[in-house]
């Protein structure tokens, strides 16, 4: 019999980018993936923990799923991913709904997993790895748009920011074999894709040596590139403390690398910089923007911010609104600090910034990056855009969506374009999340 799994993510890119490891390890084994949750015989909901208000949703959507279990007794309900690999056994004891509970680094122990949770027992495996990378398994694509794709290069952490349950639960970092990632990307491009984006938790320590080859990330990403000049590549996420010279060149020298950079400032202040433990200063980080903005002129920088934390002062907090307007961040993802139980801040320092004053720095935050943001695609109106057509637009099919090479969404009249084309679009006006244009 053919059993159908319905696969729930939540979290960051690579956590996408897991589901579809998943998908493929189950496939393998003749599962099938379903996309509606009522038809499933397994659920799985692949987790995040890297705020606390991440696991409360999950605990929420167990709560509103449990009336299928009375409903299918024999629906199996699996936790995956970083919640399972932070709270293991206790899953099961917090909620009796939950049979499986499988780590980030357990998923090719999935089939023999559900094979216990069938014959009625709980089954758990968080065991973290070394050398895990899934490098070997071809994702198979969840909602895929068939234009783009997440493509994992790496696994797991070295990093100790203070703040961060990652490396706990993700564990020791690990880059995956280069040869399986070029094999996967050409063969996505040859069945259509046009856009990958490079996943890992700090994209520039990628490291590979095997077989007297040495590769850093700066020549992945220009391999990458070499595929073909039709591809686009975008990677996430780089660390202030390691992006280097070097690579911004390599981006330069290639059209198809993305003119976009993910670079989490986290603060703007030194002293809270340090008691995250990010290795670098507000000044290394300028230097890092100056950079960027000398080696690749017109490209985009977004950036992560998280207020509140420990011992955070208003003028620390005053030095991060500064260091965003100074950098004039084009996107950001903002955060109150939610202190993650057994990190080193948690064990270390107080989470001392009381819940009103993290609320009104984070909404002053927002207000600043809205601005920003805005500024930013007020100065593309006038300016012509190569775009990649990913789909019709939400709103209308007589309109295509597709993102400049700086990630901004552009939505503009389709004439006789198709996903997978690319477009020169002259932007004519904004609204407050995309440009608008049309073809040029
Ligand atoms: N509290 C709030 N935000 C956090 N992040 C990571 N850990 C925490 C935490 N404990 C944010 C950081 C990171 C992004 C993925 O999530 O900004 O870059
Ligand atoms: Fe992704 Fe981190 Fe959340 Fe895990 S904890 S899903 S690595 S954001």
């Amino acid at each position: 019999m053919l059993e159908n799994v319905f696969i729930e993510t939540y979290g960051c890119q690579m956590n996408v980018a897991d589901s579809e490891v998943v998908a493929s390890i189950l496939a393998e084994k003749g599962f099938k993936s379903c996309t509606d949750i009522g038809e499933a015989d397994i659920i799985l909901i692949n987790t995040c923990s890297v705020r606390d208000n991440a696991e409360q949703r999950i605990w929420g959507r167990l709560n509103a799923i449990r009336h299928l279990k009375r409903k299918n007794r024999g629906l199996i309900v699996g936790l995956i991913g970083c919640m399972a690999e932070r709270l293991k056994k206790k899953v099961i004891e917090t909620d009796q709904l939950v049979d499986i509970v499988a780590g980030p680094d357990a998923y090719r122990q999935l089939p023999s997993l559900i094979e216990e949770a069938q014959a009625g027992h709980k089954a758990v495996n968080v065991l973290l790895s070394r050398e895990e990378t899934y490098g070997d398994i071809k994702p198979v694509r969840l909602d895929a748009d068939g234009v783009t794709a997440f493509v994992s290069i790496m696994r797991g952490c070295n990093n100790m920011c203070s703040y961060c349950v990652v490396p706990y639960v993700r564990g020791a970092e690990r880059s995956r074999d280069p040869e399986s990632i070029l094999r996967e990307i050409a063969e996505l491009f040859d069945s259509g894709y046009r856009e990958v984006t490079l996943l890992g938790q700090n994209v520039d320590s990628y490291k590979w040596s095997g077989g007297g080859n040495n590769l850093d990330f700066s020549q992945l990403i220009e391999k990458t590139a070499q595929i073909d000049p039709l591809l686009r590549v975008r990677f996430s996420t780089s660390h202030p403390k390691d992006i280097s010279d070097d690579l911004l060149r390599t981006i330069a020298r290639y059209e198809n690398i993305c003119r976009h950079i993910h670079l989490p400032a986290q603060s703007g202040s030194n002293r809270i910089l340090k008691l995250m433990n990010r290795e670098y200063t507000r000044e290394d980080f300028m230097s890092r923007i100056e950079s960027i903005r000398n080696i690749l002129p017109g490209c985009s920088v977004s950036t992560d911010i998280i207020t509140g934390f420990c011992t955070e002062t208003e003028e620390d907090h005053e030095e991060t609104l500064s260091l965003m307007k100074w950098a004039g961040f084009d996107f950001a993802y903002m955060f109150k600090y939610s202190e993650r139980p057994g990190t080193r801040a948690a064990r270390r320092l107080k989470d001392d910034v009381p819940e009103k004053i993290k609320i009104k720095r984070l909404n002053e935050i927002i207000k600043l990056q809205n601005s920003l943001s805005e500024k930013s695609k007020r100065n593309d109106v006038g300016k012509v855009f190569e775009v990649l057509v990913e789909g019709f637009s939400k709103r209308s099919d007589d309109y295509l969506t597709g993102r400049t090479s700086q990630n901004k969404v552009v939505v503009f009249p389709k004439e006789d374009k198709k996903k997978g084309d690319y477009v020169r679009v002259i932007i004519e006006g904004c609204t407050s999340a995309t440009l608008k244009g049309k073809i040029i």
